[in-house]
């Protein structure tokens, strides 16, 4: 079946002229009939309607060129209307041939049944990250990603939250304690808030507890500073340019490399003194780890491995707990439902480990905060040889995406897709979907090793915070998803928090 290069075409004809929706100064849908949040006179308890933000989708699929500058902007709104609901997509680019898996067979046949053919990452992926990351987990493949995946899955694995919860409870504790500091009404960019939480979460988890301030600064601010350097990358290259193709490796890239590999160095060096504290962090257990011949990690490997884990675990779940907040926001009901969990399971107590079982909507705004805005939009994979999913010819050196942003906002997999509606993920079907139709965390053996991890932090974050504080939007902000290699409400998220008044 060939269709003309240039366009996003699907297993059903594209129908234009459908809803356009669009920017949305309010943070509320602008298409007639759907309510931003809630009216102040209704009844505020009772679930309402609200429709957050997303950007205009193009009423048919749109001409190559105009794609491509669709996609330099916000590859997010290269997406016509008809394609959220088609089970697959194909799309060429210059020579490149993209396939997107929509449905949840198609993300089991090429995620999971033909793991072997697509287990490795886009050229782009590879290309923004192997600076950083080298030879680490998150970008390579074949045997190194499988040994790899084998000693620092279980380092992170579900098994082992519980050690690290303390930890994180403790420095979510700290936050609140300085949000109280500031004073009601303080004004915070939440965005940047939760970066730094989060940051510091995963640095003492990484390193210890003892790991000294400066340290955890200096390797906050200079895993950012690589990261504004590669966020500049042209999306382009996702689309269209060949693996072999030298990148141009900035120095400024290199400089930032360099500073991040000398503060690990010198944190390894000084944990290796100080080793036999007993504490679990991961850098014990990277040190600690032998591979399936008995040998331990290089001193390289491990650098490697404490990168991934830092740049994966890190802005991953910060622009998951900055959207919540946004959402929450915006939906009053929503607020007052997990105000009135938190206040009945926790009744203003610090939550402990076994509590985070115990708050269902607590975690249902997480699940459908990352619903609605994946951290990650987009899992591209590169064609390893010819294949085929569907049905469909992927000819080696093709892409095959599963794109979170179109899978989970499927009309024939979600009622309401574009709505905020955390109910949804309460009761025995928690979304009433396949867990292949829901994918924040990808699927598949190559699975985020940290799930358990992240979701764990964030309802845990969003319960300790939202026990002490609510958060306001800044009037007048116009949030906007923006898609660079995660998904966050633009650059900054201006909010004012109000204490609660009955709890801690
Ligand atoms: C809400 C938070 C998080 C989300 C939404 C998330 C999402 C993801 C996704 C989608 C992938 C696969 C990417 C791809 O296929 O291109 C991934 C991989 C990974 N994540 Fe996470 N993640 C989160 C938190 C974490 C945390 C806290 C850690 C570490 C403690 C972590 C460690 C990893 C690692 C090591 C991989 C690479 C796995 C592999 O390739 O085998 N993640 N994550």
């Amino acid at each position: 079946m060939q269709r003309p290069t240039g366009t996003i075409d699907g297993d059903s004809a594209a129908a234009p002229g459908e809803d356009r929706a669009g920017d949305n100064p309010a943070g509320g849908c602008p298409v007639a009939g759907h309510g931003a949040a809630s009216p102040a006179t209704a009844d505020a308890s009772a679930p309402g309607v609200y429709v957050p933000p997303f950007p205009l989708r193009p009423t048919s699929p749109p001409p190559i060129w105009k794609l491509i500058g669709l996609a330099r902007r916000n590859f997010l709104s290269v997406w016509p209307t008809t394609a959220f609901a088609n089970p697959w997509l194909r799309v060429a680019v210059l020579r490149k041939q993209i396939f997107v898996c929509n449905s949840p067979d198609l993300v089991q046949e090429a995620f999971v049944r033909k793991h072997d053919t697509f287990e490795r990452k886009s050229a782009q992926m590879r290309h923004a990250l192997e600076p950083l990351l080298g030879d680490g987990l998150f970008i390579s493949d074949g045997e190194t990603w499988r040994r790899r995946r084998q000693i620092v899955g279980p380092i992170i694995h579900a098994s082992k939250v519980r050690d690290f919860f303390p930890v994180m409870a403790e420095t979510i504790a700290e936050r609140r304690a300085a949000w109280a500091a500031a004073g009601p009404g303080a004004p915070v960019d939440m965005l940047q808030e939760m970066a730094h939480l989060t940051a510091e979460i995963i640095c003492r988890t990484i390193f210890g507890r003892q790991l000294g301030g400066d340290y955890a600064a200096e390797v906050v601010e200079s895993f950012t500073d690589y990261q504004r350097h590669i966020d500049q990358i042209d999306l382009i290259s996702l689309l269209g340019l060949p693996d072999w193709l030298p990148r141009r490796r900035g120095r400024a890239i290199r400089r930032a490399v360099a500073r991040i590999d000398k503060v690990l160095d010198e944190i390894i060096t000084s944990y290796e003194a100080r080793r036999s504290d007993g504490e679990t962090s991961v850098i014990g257990g990277l040190l600690e780890a032998r591979d399936e011949d008995g040998k331990p990690l290089s001193r390289e490997a491990i650098r490697n491995e404490a990168a991934v884990i830092f740049m994966a675990g890190h802005e991953t779940t910060a622009n998951t707990l900055a959207w919540a907040w946004f959402l929450l926001s915006q939906a009053p009901w929503a607020r007052q439902a997990l105000a009135r969990e938190l206040d009945t399971v926790l009744d203003g107590r610090m939550p402990e480990f076994a509590d985070v079982a115990r708050l269902p909507y607590t975690r249902a705004v997480i699940e459908e905060t990352l619903r609605l805005y994946p951290p990650v939009p987009i899992l591209a994979r590169e064609a390893l040889a010819d294949e085929t999913v569907g049905g469909v010819r992927t000819p080696k050196g093709s892409l095959v995406m599963v794109v979170p942003w179109l899978l989970h906002r499927n009309p024939n997999l979600w009622p309401r897709a574009d709505n905020f509606e955390p109910e949804r993920f309460l009761g025995a079907t928690r979304g009433g979907q396949s867990k292949f139709g829901y994918v924040p965390f990808a699927i598949g053996p190559r699975i985020c090793a940290g799930l358990a991890f992240g979701l764990t932090e964030s309802i845990l974050s969003l319960a300790i915070l939202a026990q002490g504080f609510d958060a306001e939007l800044e009037p007048g902000t116009d949030v906007q998803p923006a898609c660079r290699l995660t998904l966050r409400p633009g650059e900054t998220l201006p909010m004012r928090l109000r204490p609660r008044a009955s709890r801690t």
